[in-house]
């Protein structure tokens, strides 16, 4: 009898251990998501409170994993009003490079409290058929956020084509644009990687990186390739230079993104007028992924997906040799324009 108490009274312990270990976590959750819902800091005046005209029962994004209240159908009109959420246009844009890590780049950003990141890449001033709805259109898809925060998308498309930077232009003379740099030929190698996985992927027969990369004729490197023009950084940015001052870009190293994420952060939150918030908490490295990953607080964590950090092939060593002395001169330029140089052989 007594043995059987004990035993009931061991069980009921246990729930009753669980139970506060649950609402202890779900505390701390909590007050996370508390801490995130106030206004921090109001930035810069330039990036001011817009007008809350409608309020469509649009996706909150799910920032941070705990705005649960306003998750994607759950949010009302009520809450939306209550917590003055407004859709607002970017006020900086990852314009790329593919590759470089925009995406990357675009969650580290987001784990700042006055960041709120468009997840998906909207292609809005690179597609003709998205760009013919109009900026409405666009800002509708944007996420929700608080007037004092600022929206950033990603489209590493927007680098490359030709009609974007007159278009964003148009939109905001005075918009801040990011873009994430690599070392040419890994970028490209990168590049061919994700082309081939999708090649592969519908059965597709595709060619070796060295039959792309060098044209068979001259045995030089074939300036048609795709992979190989984006790399040329310098000759897409010189078409965005006829639009925006150099002052309003800021280049980010996507192979220190990589091993050393926190001061390529900390160099953009400055330059977005942004007081320093991200830490060395807020970013691990994850061993088994090979990369760092994100801390948003002790409950919610997460890596990029398997897609970011592929297995690139090998390469044949001539090609890579024949492409940096390709890509360096354009490399020195690059570096003269922006004032920013890599190490890049
Ligand atoms: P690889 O797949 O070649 O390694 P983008 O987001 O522009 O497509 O860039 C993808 C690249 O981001 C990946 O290229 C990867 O190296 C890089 N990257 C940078 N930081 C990363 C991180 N923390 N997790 C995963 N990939 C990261």
């Amino acid at each position: 009898m007594l043995f059987k108490q004990q035993v009931l009274l061991r069980q009921k312990l246990f729930v009753l251990g669980s139970l506060a270990i649950g609402s202890l976590l779900y505390l701390v959750a909590r007050v996370g998501s508390l801490d995130r819902l106030q206004p921090l800091c109001p930035i810069d005046g330039r990036f001011g409170p817009r007008g809350q005209d409608e309020i469509p029962l649009r996706a909150l994004q799910f920032k941070r994993g705990l705005l649960h209240e306003f998750r994607k159908g759950n949010a009302t009109k009520e809450q939306i009003r209550l917590h003055n959420l407004v859709q607002q246009l970017p006020k900086a844009i990852i314009i790329g490079v593919r590759k470089g890590g925009t995406r990357a780049l675009l969650e580290m950003l987001n784990l700042h409290p006055s960041v709120v990141k468009a997840s998906q890449e909207i292609h809005f001033f690179d597609n003709d058929e998205n760009y013919a709805k109009g900026i409405e259109w666009y800002r509708k898809k944007m996420p929700f956020s608080y007037p004092h925060q600022i929206t950033i998308e990603k489209s590493p498309a927007y680098f490359i084509t030709e009609e974007v930077p007159e278009r964003i232009y148009k939109m905001n003379s005075s918009i801040k644009l990011l873009i994430i740099v690599r070392e040419p030929t890994t970028r490209a190698i990168s590049d061919y990687t994700q082309v081939l996985e999708g090649k592969e992927r519908k059965n597709k027969t595709y060619y070796k990186f060295e039959k792309l990369a060098i044209d068979p004729n001259t045995c030089e490197v074939n300036t048609k390739y795709k992979a190989v023009r984006t790399s040329i950084y310098t000759k897409h940015l010189e078409r965005w230079l006829k639009y925006f001052p150099i002052e309003q870009f800021h280049i980010v190293d996507g192979d220190r993104l990589i091993t050393e994420p926190l001061p390529e952060l900390q160099l953009v939150e400055k330059f977005l007028n942004l007081p320093p918030r991200i830490s060395q908490y807020n970013l691990y490295f994850n061993a088994t992924r090979g990369f760092y990953c994100l801390r948003f607080n002790i409950v919610f964590n997460k890596c990029l997906a398997g897609s970011k950090g592929r297995i690139h092939p090998e390469v044949d060593t001539s090609v890579i040799t024949k492409l940096r002395k390709f890509f360096h001169p354009f490399n020195q330029k690059f570096y003269q324009i922006t004032g920013r140089t890599f190490n890049w052989p």
